[in-house]
């Protein structure tokens, strides 16, 4: 089969189809939700931007988008040219560009769609930023997929299994969140639409076990994962997916007793609000007019993507807010602390140690999570850090096991080879990582110190300018190459 073919197929995820001979007009509703086309195959407009703070250009045309600078003398240089395979995002408020590499793994482009114009993706608005580099990882997908095979989210993941119900259609045998309790029924939503803070903190942790999409709707959330927060006061951050975290610091849905959840304002199929303050507000303002939320629940710009304004749903008598001018990239250093469902201390202790510069720390915390090839390799690099060598190799045989090309497992693996003189082996392995992720700048970088260690500066400084290519402000291989190439001069 080949690769655009399965692309087809993953995207005919039977999700909503089947329940549409029975519930169509539940389902045509749904479809024109921002979740029910929350990830799309879908064409852009053509259009340039150019990033004045990490001096980039960048071109879109049909589906590729191409990056470059220009050198001293005007010439194009560090041209890079991608193809653009999947939209996340309905573009209700934002659309991500998404490049599927030949391997399978889909990156980020650093530009993204907002509504009629193109900006730099959401965290990327500064000088160092990712470019093609940042990976779509499960936990994005989680979000913004049915399944780990991008597909738009569809009923299953509110209503779970569906298979009896199919059998047998008729009450009774599928789920229907309305027959939960308000936590259960609440929780439904929040398994995506709870995120404490987007960076700089842990700010939720998978329990030790779960898979990412092995959480069923009805439930309790706490069971799949342990949420944490900053300290201190949250009332000045406002960020993208912030309606949970928000509505759950208001006084409506902290002093209404447990009867609060988002459908009693949502309709979960068209995701329309209605005006539900009525309902427990009775008197208030008898006079207004109707419009509550245009007071209450002002639209503001959020922090980490300034291009975007959402409906704040900390619900308070007076609003008032500053408009964040600038993405703000300063690395959070206070204490975390435990938020909703924590999962008692061992969750906040990795959390913590996540958060610390502490190597000892951090391999600790990495042994302690799902052992997914990710936190694997990120295990198996921190040892190899911390110089337990004997423990990285093992765990990295590992990683290397389930996923044969994980760039960071065939580097820190070559490294440790390299650093113990066997230089043979350290280049059969950054080969394979150069074939299968041709564009990852560390491995450039490695495969350039190896070349200088065994004599051949040629192959070296190809592989710095290459790093380069691909990572622009790569100060490693910047100073790598002009040290190379102050020695190797001629006098
Ligand atoms: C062959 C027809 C048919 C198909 C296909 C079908 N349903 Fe239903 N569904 C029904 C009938 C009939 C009811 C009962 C309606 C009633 O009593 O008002 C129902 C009820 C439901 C209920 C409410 C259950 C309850 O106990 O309150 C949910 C939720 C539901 N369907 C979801 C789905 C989903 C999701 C799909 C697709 C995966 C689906 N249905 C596919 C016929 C179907
Ligand atoms: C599987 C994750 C997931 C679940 C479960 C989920 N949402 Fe969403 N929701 C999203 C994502 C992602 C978006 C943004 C989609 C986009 O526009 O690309 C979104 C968007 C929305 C929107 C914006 C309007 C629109 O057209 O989509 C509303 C309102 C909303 N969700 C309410 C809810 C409610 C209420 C529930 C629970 C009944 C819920 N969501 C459950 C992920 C989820
Ligand atoms: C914890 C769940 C979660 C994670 C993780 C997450 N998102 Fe989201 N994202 C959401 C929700 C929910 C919304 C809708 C927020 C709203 O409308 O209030 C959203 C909104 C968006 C939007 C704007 C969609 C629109 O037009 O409204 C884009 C684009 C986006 N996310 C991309 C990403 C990417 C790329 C990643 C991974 C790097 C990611 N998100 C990670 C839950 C998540
Ligand atoms: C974002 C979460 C979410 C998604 C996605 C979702 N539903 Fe629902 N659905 C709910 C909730 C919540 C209720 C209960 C509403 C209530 O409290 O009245 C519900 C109720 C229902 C009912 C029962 C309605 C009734 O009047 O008895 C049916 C049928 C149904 N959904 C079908 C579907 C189908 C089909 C899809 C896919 C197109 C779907 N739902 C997608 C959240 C969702
Ligand atoms: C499920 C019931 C419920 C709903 C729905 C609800 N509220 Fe409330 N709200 C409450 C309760 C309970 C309080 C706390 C009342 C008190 O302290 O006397 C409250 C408090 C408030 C406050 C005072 C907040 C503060 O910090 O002092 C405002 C303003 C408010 N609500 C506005 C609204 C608006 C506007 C809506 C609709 C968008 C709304 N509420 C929807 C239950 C609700
Ligand atoms: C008290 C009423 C109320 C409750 C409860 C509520 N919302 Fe909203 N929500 C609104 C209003 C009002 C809007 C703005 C609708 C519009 O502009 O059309 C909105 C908009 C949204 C949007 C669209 C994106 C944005 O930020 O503008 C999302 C996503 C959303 N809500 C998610 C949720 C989720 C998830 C919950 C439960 C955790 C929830 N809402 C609970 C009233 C509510
Ligand atoms: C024009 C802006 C505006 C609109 C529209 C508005 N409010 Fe208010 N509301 C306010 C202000 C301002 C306060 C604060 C009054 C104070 O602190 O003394 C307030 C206070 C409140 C409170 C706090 C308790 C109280 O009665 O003082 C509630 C509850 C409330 N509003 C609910 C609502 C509801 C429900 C609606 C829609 C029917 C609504 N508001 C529409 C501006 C508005």
């Amino acid at each position: 089969m080949n690769a655009a073919l399965c692309l087809a197929l993953a995207f005919s995820s039977d999700g909503t189809a089947t329940c549409r001979p029975c519930h169509a007009a539940i389902v045509d509703a749904y479809l024109k939700t921002g979740m029910g086309r929350s990830v799309e195959r879908r064409a852009v407009p053509d259009g340039t931007f150019y990033h004045r703070l990490s001096n980039r250009h960048y071109r879109l045309r049909g589906a590729t988008l191409r990056r470059h600078q220009v050198d001293g003398e005007g010439k194009e240089v560090n041209i890079v040219e991608k193809s653009i395979d999947l939209i996340i995002g309905s573009g209700n408020h934002a659309e991500t560009l998404v490049h599927r590499t030949p391997q399978g793994r889909l990156l980020e482009m650093p530009i993204s769609r907002y509504r009629t114009y193109y900006a730099m993706s959401p965290g990327y608005d500064r000088p160092d930023h990712p470019d093609f580099r940042r990976e779509i990882n499960e936990n994005c997908l989680f979000c913004h997929s049915a399944s780990i095979d991008p597909a738009p989210i569809d009923c299953g993941r509110c209503h779970g299994d569906a298979s009896a119900h199919r059998n047998k259609p008729g009450r009774g045998n599928i789920l229907n969140p309305a027959r939960l309790s308000t936590q259960r029924q609440l929780e439904i939503c929040l398994q995506c639409h709870l995120e404490t803070a987007s960076r700089g903190i842990p700010d939720s942790l998978r329990k030790p076990g779960r898979a990412v999409f092995s959480y069923r709707p009805g439930e309790p959330l706490g069971n799949y994962k342990a949420y944490f927060d900053r300290a201190g006061d949250p009332a000045p951050r406002f960020e993208v997916n912030h309606a949970g975290y928000r509505l759950l610091n208001s006084e409506c849905f902290r002093k209404s007793e447990a009867t609060m959840t988002c459908v009693t304002c949502h309709d979960p199929h068209t995701a329309r609000a209605r005006n539900a303050c009525a309902g427990c507000h009775a008197s208030a303002h008898a006079r207004q007019t109707g419009d509550c939320a245009g007071c209450h629940m002002p639209k503001r710009r959020t922090e980490d993507a300034i291009h975007v304004t959402m409906t704040d749903h900390w619900i308070q008598r007076q609003p008032s807010y500053s408009e964040p001018r600038f993405e703000d990239h300063r690395p959070y250093t206070g204490d975390i602390v435990p938020f909703f469902w924590a999962g008692g201390s061992e969750m906040l202790k990795l959390a913590n140690a996540l958060l610390s510069a502490d190597r000892q720390r951090t391999s600790e915390a990495f042994r302690a999570l799902p052992p997914t090839p990710q936190n694997l390799a990120s295990l198996g690099e921190a040892l190899a850090r911390e110089g337990k060598r004997a423990q990285a190799k093992r765990v990295l045989s590992q990683v290397l096991k389930a996923d044969r090309t994980s760039p960071v497992a065939l580097n820190a693996m070559a490294v440790m080879h390299a650093t113990e003189g066997q230089l043979d082996q350290a280049l059969r392995l950054l080969h394979l990582s150069r074939q299968a992720n041709p564009d990852h700048p560390l491995t450039w970088v490695n495969l350039g110190v190896t070349w200088e260690a065994k004599g051949d500066p040629g192959r070296a400084s190809e592989a710095y300018r290459e790093a380069i290519r691909h990572q622009p402000d790569f100060a490693e291989a910047r100073h790598r190459l002009s040290a190379l190439l102050a020695r190797t001069a001629p006098r």
